[in-house]
């Protein structure tokens, strides 16, 4: 992405802890905006369980003019109701309303965070627009239910030469993730997709992995993995356990790109229990707006992002809770931000 003048962010709190996680990356957000002399400005749109009273709907109408009158999205998590005929997920919608088909994922070791194995540096490039996430989940009569897995070589292609092109500027290694032996058809087209554009990279490392076996690996030799790249079910599922080898979900970012929008969340939910508490640790979406700097092509600042969140870590003195602190939320995004 090219940096130009005059970017505009729409900003989607949620509901639950979102209010909480997102008030406490703005100072982070202006304090990278002042100190790089970054044009940017940001506007509110309301979005999460809470709006269903009002508007009858998690995603009001002007809160969808807003972000396609904006460059990308910040987003709090959102509360996503279980049952047949309930709500469908905000996360889902966004992603699916602006084609975002990659949901980039790090885990990355920080500083002073308990990380089960030293110098894991992965990225999950999950698939985000198919699999059992493309709606094609319905009951058939009051004891059968079914849902279909979608998967298209166009998707695999794109999510593919992504996960390559992310390769090049990392350790050059990509890994599927796949059920190809049971999934035949599905995961078949997946994987034959990837290795005839591994074959276009080969100076890159490609090998493939079940997904039942990947939840091992990422248990005992998480260390050895670069770029992973999965359908849309299984990178959700992996990404979870992936932060937790480096500290928890409370830390975990990501960024949902597609071709000229994206859309930056943390990858933990809405915690409905600590809502209003100023409690949870802001660090995951406090990454996540430093996804959104490099993907406007702000290196400089996405790293004197990353640079202030591990000094807060490494000098341990402003932790939230899961990280064995008594700091608040808004004490973290503030400490951050004062590094900047
Ligand atoms: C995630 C979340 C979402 C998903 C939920 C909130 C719909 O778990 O971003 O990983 O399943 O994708
Ligand atoms: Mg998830």
């Amino acid at each position: 992405m090219v940096s130009k003048s005059g970017w505009k962010i729409a900003i989607i709190k949620g509901d639950g802890i979102g209010e909480d996680v997102i008030n406490a990356s703005l100072p982070v957000i202006d304090a990278t905006k002042e100190r790089f002399k970054i044009n940017l400005t940001y506007k509110f749109g309301e979005g999460g369980l809470h709006c269903v009273e009002k508007y009858g709907t998690n995603l009001p109408e002007e809160t969808v003019t807003l972000m396609k009158n904006s460059d990308c999205v910040i987003k709090g998590p959102a509360t996503t109701p279980e049952g047949a005929s309930s709500l469908s997920s905000l996360a889902v919608k966004i992603r699916e309303m602006f084609d975002l088909y990659a949901n980039v994922r790090p885990s990355k070791a920080l500083p002073n965070v308990k990380s089960i194995k030293p110098g894991i540096d992965l990225v999950i490039v999950r698939e985000n627009t198919e699999g059992l996430y493309a709606g094609l989940d319905f009951s058939v009569d009051k004891n059968t239910a079914i849902g279909i897995r979608l998967i298209t070589r166009g998707a695999c292609e794109r999510i593919c030469r992504f996960a390559f092109d992310l390769a090049k500027k990392r350790k050059g290694h990509v890994t599927l993730v796949h059920k190809a032996n049971i999934l035949k058809a599905s995961d078949g087209l997946f994987k034959e997709v990837f290795y005839t554009e591994s074959r276009k990279h080969p100076k890159i490392r490609a090998d493939d992995v079940h997904v039942d076996a990947m939840t091992q690996w990422l248990i005992s030799k998480p260390e050895t993995y670069d770029v992973i790249v999965t359908e849309n079910l299984f990178g959700d599922i992996i990404s979870d356990e992936a932060a937790e080898t480096v500290g928890g979900i409370g830390v975990g970012p990501a960024a949902n790109i597609g071709k000229d929008y994206a859309m930056f969340e943390p990858i933990h939910g809405s915690a409905p229990k600590y809502t209003g508490m100023d409690k949870v640790n802001p660090i995951a979406t406090i990454l996540s707006v430093k996804m959104m700097f490099e993907w406007m092509g702000y290196d400089k600042a996405a790293n004197a992002i990353q640079v202030a969140v591990e000094s807060v870590l490494r000098e341990g003195k402003v932790l939230t809770y899961d990280l064995g602190g008594t700091a608040k939320c808004s004490e973290v995004g503030k400490e951050i931000a004062g590094k900047i």
